[in-house]
């Protein structure tokens, strides 16, 4: 399961990736209404995508069909890597289904069912971004759900790949390589909980002691003159 990262943080982002562990980024609007608003959104898109490379999905704000399709152009024409994130509504399908004609990849996104990601597929989308942690929110099962979706793919030999979004915690993520996503797009907060484990760091603390009593116990065999 590859990891991305879900966030339009220039520092977050800079920190994960220093950590070689990143494939790629999501972002929403949400995401980027969090950040400075005096920095240009393309710029913003663009340096997130120089420090990571690989995958960026970036949303559309529109609600119809044209206006969805007329934004995607206008996004791969000054980011032709971008992955179109398309919302989960039947003018987002319609759209999916015409960028897809045209080579346009997409993340269709705020998906909560199997059936929704059936359709999603049935579109062409080339991503499904399933949501675990607002389901959980709404006391339904987010894993759950993902788990379904990921056994109709292994069942219907389909290759659309699936997103765990939405994950508030490092067991959403543990659940969801579990289940068999291709990807999981974490917030900063989660892929640093992850990282961290109080046994690693009283473990490397204990390490780091006793090479440090070895050295001085060297030191003072070294000092001792040696008796013939
Ligand atoms: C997915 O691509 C979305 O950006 C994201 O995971 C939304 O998660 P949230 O429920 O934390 O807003």
């Amino acid at each position: 399961m590859r990891l991305f990262i879900d966030s339009a943080n220039l520092d977050e982002i800079r920190t994960a990736a220093s950590w070689g562990i990143l494939s790629g980024v999501t972002t929403n609007p949400t995401l980027l209404a969090k950040e400075d608003p005096t920095v240009d959104v393309r710029e913003r898109i663009r340096e997130i995508h120089r420090l990571v490379g690989g995958h960026i999905s970036v949303e559309v704000v529109s609600t119809d069909t044209a206006g969805m399709l007329r934004e995607a152009e206008e996004i791969v024409s000054w980011l032709p890597e971008a992955v179109i994130k398309i919302p989960m509504t039947a003018e987002g399908l319609a759209a999916v289904r015409q960028l897809s004609r045209q080579g346009i990849p997409t993340n269709v996104t705020l998906v909560f069912s199997p059936a929704q990601a059936i359709l999603a597929a049935n579109a062409g989308a080339s991503f499904v971004s399933v949501f675990l942690g607002r389901l959980d929110d709404i006391g339904n099962d987010g894993v759950r759900t993902l788990a379904d979706i990921c056994e109709i793919w292994e069942r219907q030999g389909l290759e659309v790949e699936i997103i765990a979004a939405s994950l508030r915690h490092p067991m959403h993520l543990v659940e969801a390589a579990r289940a068999g996503a291709d990807i999981a797009t974490a917030p900063f907060r989660v892929l640093q909980q992850s990282l961290k484990h109080p046994l690693t760091e009283l473990g490397l603390q204990a390490f780091l002691a006793d090479y440090h009593r070895l050295q001085e116990a060297q030191a003072r065999t070294r000092q001792v003159p040696l008796v013939v």
